[in-house]
């Protein structure tokens, strides 16, 4: 980190958050909380709340928190310096003058000159693909995958030709160093061959952040040999899980929504077609990074989110993964169904773009598609697997947080699975009263009855937030729960300030916030803080509730330990005492606040 952990608690502690945020937004007492209209989201009723006690806001809509600098940093758009130097300076702080700059304003040109040396090779792509070397790439893009100029021109599209490192020579000639061309993805370097191209003979695609700088490529062989596509490794500035292919147009597209697909061929299609607000993942999968960065940009604009995946198995996944991130951040995309064909791609070249714009229309509500994808899990002729199905249905429809979605969706699918509305509400009561309710949504895995039940966080969330709130709570149960036990990154690093705060003997929230630069990550450490619970009436109940809590993370614990595990005789033994751990807790007395 930049400053010492000191300098920073100590703009905190000069900052109060009430001050602070009630200058923007304004706050209203709510018991010891104050509360407002979200400045992050539309909302009409304020469920956005300032702890003055715990240093924190947090959203029940829209789920962002964190502290005062997260509050700065989101409301003035800034980054985590930026924010830090403001508050410093409207907190009297002087900060140190910092120890890395001379080494931060190099890395910094270092980027520079990578995305100079990106830009650079993309021209020299572009120019190639026109030249006589470029024949064969021009004649792929144009006759099979049926380009126009003015496609290949927007996208940029260019060629890597067969000789040995001509885009090497020609970047050296430019004045770049080795170690830019190596760094940015675009030359290898071995003892025998020395440096040379990265790419060759394939057709290129340059992948351009949201600032239309270009910060990869993707290549492409022409034919059948493999690997199909040959894609930019991570670098400093190319980061997968925070780009998407096509966003620098799609952004500006009229279009009301933003469609999602898996290819850099289907986006290009689309935009030739005319649907120029597609994008793709980068050659890997969607991730959360994209999630939340689609919920910024398509709530100002108020689009809303397609997903063109293939109609193959693997592109069933992955759209019923992308649902799942894409509800954690309170968006419910539509479907759009591609067969017979399998990819966007093929389904505009055979049937062009008005039968697609039908399917756009048609494109169907990702909850129904979710359910529809569930029914071939179970047997329908069985009357047992049909009561299953219906089980599960119930706790999905338990997944939807308003009361009035859920009550469509209930009738919707009453009508369309023949079960009767009276069932169905019977089902629903019975999952959905947990002793606790969280504002977030439970993900898919969470929920359903499947062998493999994965903790989504929601329970190690909850166990920390009651242990945040009852610190009496820890001792008693410290040689049970460890740091260990919870999911690696924010909440297992969370487990083990709060635990060692307590210690302590001061638990300082906004301090174990600070501990991440990167909003997402403040937000998730917020939201083990701001977690709201419907707290049972008595001390027994409550008792009996934190016990099944912690049993609930230690199976998470274990479960997910055991998957890893490679059975050996040493394993074995640490699985017996698990197990023993787990049966401990039964004989548990806690006293609870
Ligand atoms: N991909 C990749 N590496 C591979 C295969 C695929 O990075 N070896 C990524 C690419 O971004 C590609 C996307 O996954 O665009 C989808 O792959 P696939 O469906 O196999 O390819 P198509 O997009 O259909 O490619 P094409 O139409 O060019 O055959
Ligand atoms: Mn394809």
């Amino acid at each position: 980190m930049y400053y010492p952990e000191e300098v920073i608690q100590q703009v905190i502690d000069r900052n109060d958050i009430e001050d602070v945020v009630s200058s923007c937004v304004e706050l209203k007492k709510s018991g010891s909380n104050l509360v407002g209209l979200c400045p992050f989201h539309n909302e009409k009723t304020p469920s956005f709340t300032v702890s003055p006690n715990k240093r924190m806001f947090y959203c029940f809509g829209c789920g962002v928190g964190g502290n005062v600098i997260s509050f700065v940093m989101r409301y003035e758009n800034m980054d985590f310096q930026e924010a830090l130097k403001y508050l410093a300076e409207r907190g009297g702080v002087t900060l140190p003058e910092s120890r890395y700059s001379r080494e931060d304003r190099e890395k910094s040109e270092h980027r520079q000159l990578m995305l100079d040396a990106n830009r650079e090779a993309a021209v020299f792509y572009y120019k190639n693909l026109y030249s006589p070397k470029g024949i064969k790439g021009l004649k792929y893009l144009k006759e099979e995958r049926r380009l126009s100029d003015e496609t290949i021109k927007k996208f940029g599209l260019g060629f890597s030709e067969i000789t040995d490192s001509s885009l090497v020579k020609h970047l050296k000639t430019k004045g770049f160093a080795d170690k830019v061309l190596i760094d940015a993805g675009l030359a290898l370097f071995d003892e025998k061959r020395g440096l040379r191209d990265r790419f060759w003979n394939r057709v290129m695609f340059p992948i351009m952040d949201m600032h239309r700088k270009v910060i990869g490529f993707g290549g492409r062989v022409m034919g059948d040999s493999k690997p199909k596509y040959l894609n930019t490794s991570e670098s400093p500035i190319f980061d997968k899980s925070r780009n998407l292919f096509g966003l620098n147009y799609a952004r500006g597209s009229r279009a009301n929504n933003f469609i999602i697909c898996e290819g850099y061929m289907d986006v290009i299609s689309m935009h030739q077609a005319g649907f120029d607000q597609a994008v793709a993942s980068l050659g890997t999968a969607f991730t959360n990074e994209h999630a939340a960065m689609l919920e910024r940009i398509t709530q100002k604009a108020k689009k809303k989110i397609l997903l063109a995946y293939d109609s193959d198995g693997a592109g069933v996944n992955a759209a019923l993964r992308a649902i799942d991130m894409l509800r954690d951040v309170g968006i419910m995309p539509r479907v759009i169904n591609m067969k017979p064909y399998k990819d966007p791609d093929e389904f505009i070249k055979n049937l062009g773009p008005e039968e697609f714009q039908k399917r756009i229309d048609e494109a169907e509500n990702g909850f129904m598609y979710i359910l529809r994808q569930t029914e071939a899990d179970f047997d329908m002729s069985d009357p047992e697997g049909k009561t299953s199905f219906e089980k599960n249905i119930a706790m999905l429809l338990c997944t939807l947080n308003e009361g009035a979605e859920r009550d469509n969706y209930a009738e919707t699918v009453s009508r369309k699975y023949n079960i009767t509305m009276e069932n169905l509400r019977k089902l629903m009561v019975f999952y959905s009263t947990g002793i606790f309710q969280t504002q977030k949504r439970p993900s898919r895995e969470d929920l359903s009855n499947r062998p493999k039940v994965k903790d989504s966080g929601k329970n190690q969330k909850l166990l920390l937030g009651w242990i945040s709130n009852d610190p009496e709570l820890y001792p008693q149960i410290s040689s049970i729960v460890k740091p260990e036990d919870f999911d690696e990154g924010v909440l297992r690093e969370s487990a083990e300030r709060l635990f060692s705060d307590i210690q302590n003997g001061t638990i300082n929230i906004p301090a174990m916030i600070a501990a991440y630069e990167d909003p997402e990550s403040q937000s998730e450490a917020a939201s083990i803080f701001g977690v709201r619970m419907i707290m049972p009436e008595t001390k027994e109940e409550r008792s009996k509730a934190f016990t099944e809590l912690v049993e609930k993370v230690k199976r998470n614990s274990y479960s997910r330990w055991a998957e890893a595990s490679a059975g050996s005789a040493e394993d074995m033994i640490k699985a017996i005492e698990m197990k023993k751990a787990l049966e401990k807790l039964k004989d548990l007395k806690l006293d609870v606040k």
